[in-house]
Order: C-alpha cells, then structure tokens, then sequence
C-alpha cells in the first residue's frame, strides 16, 4: 500500500447470510470515506458511540469529516468496565432519546470494547439496526471490528451476552494509531502474529524483517499489515461466520490468555495474555509432536521484538487453571487448543487429556518471571 492510497477487503459471508457482505477500506485517512459508506445506506439518523480517550483525541477530526452533519452521541468512560449491561442500556436509552428508528444507523468510534458494545447495542435495539465500525486501536483494526462478535461482559466473566450482528462497512483509518499509548499498541501486535502464525505465513516474513519500521510507526507499512490480517480474518468468518469450526483457529494462544486474564484480575492486557498463551501453545504442540521443529523459536522471535513477553508475570497456576476448568466446562468437549503446524498452518484439538494441559501449564508458569 503506497502512502496516502486506502485498499479494501471485501468480507462475503456464507451462503444463508447473503446479501449481509461488507467493506473494509484500510489507510491513511480511510475515515474520509465514511460520509460515503453512511450516503449509501441513507439512515434516518446516525448515532456516534465512542470513549472519552477516542472522543478527546479525534473527535474534531469526525466532525470535520461529517461537515457538521447532524448526529446523536454517547461518550463512554474508557475501559473494559464500560462494557457492560449499564453501558447498553445507556446506549439504547440515549438512541430513544435522539429520535432512531429501525432506519437509523449506529457508529462505533473506538477500540474494541466501543466496537463490541456498540454492536452489540445496534444488533438489539429495536431487533437490530445498522453500524458501521471506525476503529481505532490496532486490537481493533486487525481483530475485533471483522466478523461481526459483539457483545458485553457481566460481573460473571466477559463476553457472556452478545449477538453475531455484522457491520455494514469498516474504516480502518491508520492515522488514528499514532495517539494510541505504546503499551496498547504492543498488545495489538500481539493479535497481528496471531493471525500471521495461523494464516500468513507471508505476512509472518514481513513481521520477522519489518520490525523496526512497524513499531516506528510507518503508516504504509502499518496498513500493509492491517490488510493482510482482514485478509485472513475475512477468508475466514467467510466459512465460518458462527465458530462452529474453522473460525477456531482464531482462538491461537486464546485458551491460556483466558486463564492469565481471569487470573490476573485483567491488570494484563488481552493482548499481553495472548502473547504468553501463543508462546505456550507452540511450546505444547512441540511436545505433541504437532509443532514442527523450529516453528516454536521462529514464534518466540516477533513476540519479543514487537516488546511482549513469551512468560507472563508471576501468577498462581492454580487461579489460571480454575479460570481454564471453567471454559473447559463450558465448551462441548472439553479443553480446546489451538497449535500451530508450522508457520501459517494451524489445528485445533480438544482431545488433549485435561492432565496434560494441566501439567504444561504449571510448568509453564512455574518459569514465568519474578
Ligand atoms: N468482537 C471480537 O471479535 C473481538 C476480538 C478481539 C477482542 N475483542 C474485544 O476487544 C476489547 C479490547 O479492545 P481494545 O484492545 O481495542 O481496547 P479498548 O477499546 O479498551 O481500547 C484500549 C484503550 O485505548 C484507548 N484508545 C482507543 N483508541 C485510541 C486512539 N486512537 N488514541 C488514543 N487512545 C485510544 C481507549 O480509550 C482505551 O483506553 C475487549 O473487550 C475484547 O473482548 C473483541
Ligand atoms: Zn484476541
């Protein structure tokens, strides 16, 4: 992608979801696009749904790019807490309040947790109304704002009420990166090598040799990456927009985060957990024999270059492993493991005897920093 040039990646969804396919526009200055993605579905009303970080940094740029155009908005405190039962009602309740229909269409500015809460509010109000995702963070861009999840967490654990509701467009604008804090963009880092190491085996060469520019901050360089992860992610959802299997392989380095996450009363970022779960799942698929030789150092190489950590933080194996046996309860057969094969190609198995997992991971974090 030459600088100042958008690309786009086309998600088509399965078969019974025709009709329901969407854009992604990725590059600098991609949010110059949105009046144009909002023109095309001509709502009665559009409602902005950000956090106050988002709002204070680049709020004056949406109105600039919306002319002044008339919208509702809700600002959210920002933060995982905001996603949550008391934010969706707000969400709907502000929405009543500024006169949307089923014609209206609801913008999602923000990271993640605006992008799956604000899906989630447009998927249920008034049966589901349309959203268009600008995200914001890298977690965002190359993750969350694809596939059509939204959701909320309760006090229970995260993610526990939600809806599939696909975007009608994405605007992955790479400009909006350079205000997010170092440490957020280490964790979105880690989700790129996630989606390199189960699907782009080319674009896992780039991250090896284009480091430096990457965390530099280089915009082209940034949205090459970001298009090769909707790439994958589009290809993906594509066959499997429900996770009855495929999508699953999403889920590298996930099944440990998870527990680190729970266990670490999510202090760590998610990315953080991923980055520690992926290092495990290769170091477990060398033991199974499923990981070929070589692919578990080739891993580890970006992990630390991008600045995460292959160990987490000291924690009590005992927490993670009670927040994993609550997952493993919750899934049909048991623990689920995503493994790399080699660079690019990966499995999921979930026969792997619960003794083994447990055993791995105690050794696992027993290693992990003072
Ligand atoms: N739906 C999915 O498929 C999916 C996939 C992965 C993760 N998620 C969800 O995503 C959430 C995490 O998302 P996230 O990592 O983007 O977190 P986030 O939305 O909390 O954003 C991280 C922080 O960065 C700030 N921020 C965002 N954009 C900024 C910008 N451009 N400049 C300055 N500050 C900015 C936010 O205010 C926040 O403080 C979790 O809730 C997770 O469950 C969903
Ligand atoms: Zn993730």
């Amino acid at each position: 992608m030459k600088s100042g040039s958008a690309a786009t990646v086309r998600v088509e969804l399965p078969r019974e979801a025709r009709g329901r396919g969407y854009t992604i526009t990725i590059g600098p200055h991609a949010i110059e696009r949105l009046p144009e993605a909002i023109r095309s579905l001509s709502p009665s009303r559009l409602h902005v749904v950000t956090d106050r970080n988002v709002w204070r940094a680049w709020g004056g740029r949406l109105r600039s790019v919306l002319r002044g155009g008339d919208f509702g908005l809700t600002v959210l405190p920002p933060g995982e807490r905001s996603k949550s039962v008391a934010s969706a009602v707000r969400i709907w309740r502000d929405l009543v309040r500024a006169g949307c229909d089923r014609r209206s269409c609801v913008l999602a500015f923000g990271g993640g947790v605006v992008g799956d809460l604000a899906g989630f509010a447009a998927a249920s109000f008034l049966r589901g109304i349309d959203f268009i995702q600008v995200p914001t963070t890298l977690l965002a861009m190359v993750d969350s704002s694809v596939g059509g999840k939204t959701g909320i967490d309760l006090p229970e654990g995260k993610n526990l009420v939600g809806a599939f509701h696909q975007p009608r467009a994405v605007l992955a604008d790479i400009d909006l990166l350079s205000t997010l804090p170092a440490r957020q963009a280490r964790a979105g880092w880690a989700e790129v090598i996630k989606t390199a190491a189960i699907g782009d085996s080319r674009l896992f060469g780039v991250l090896e040799e284009e480091s430096a520019w990457l965390l530099a901050g280089d915009a082209a360089a940034i949205g090459r990456a970001v298009l090769a992860c909707c790439r994958v992610k589009a290809s993906v959802v594509a066959r499997d927009e429900r996770e009855s299997g495929l999508r699953r392989i999403l889920n590298f380095g996930h099944t440990l985060a998870h527990g680190i996450e729970a266990a670490a009363g999510y202090r760590t970022l998610h990315g953080e957990a991923v980055a520690a779960g992926m290092a495990f799942a290769a170091g477990l698929g060398e033991a199974l024999g499923v990981t070929l030789p070589g692919a578990t150092a080739r891993l580890l190489a970006p992990i630390e270059a991008f600045g995460l950590r292959p160990r987490p933080a000291r924690l009590s194996s005992s927490r993670v492993l009670a927040a994993m046996e609550h997952d493993k309860k919750r899934g049909a057969r048991g623990l689920r493991w995503v493994l790399v094969r080699e660079i690019g190609r990966a499995v999921v198995r979930d026969d792997i005897p619960w003794t083994v997992s447990r055993k791995a991971v105690v050794w696992f974090l027993a290693g992990a920093r003072a």
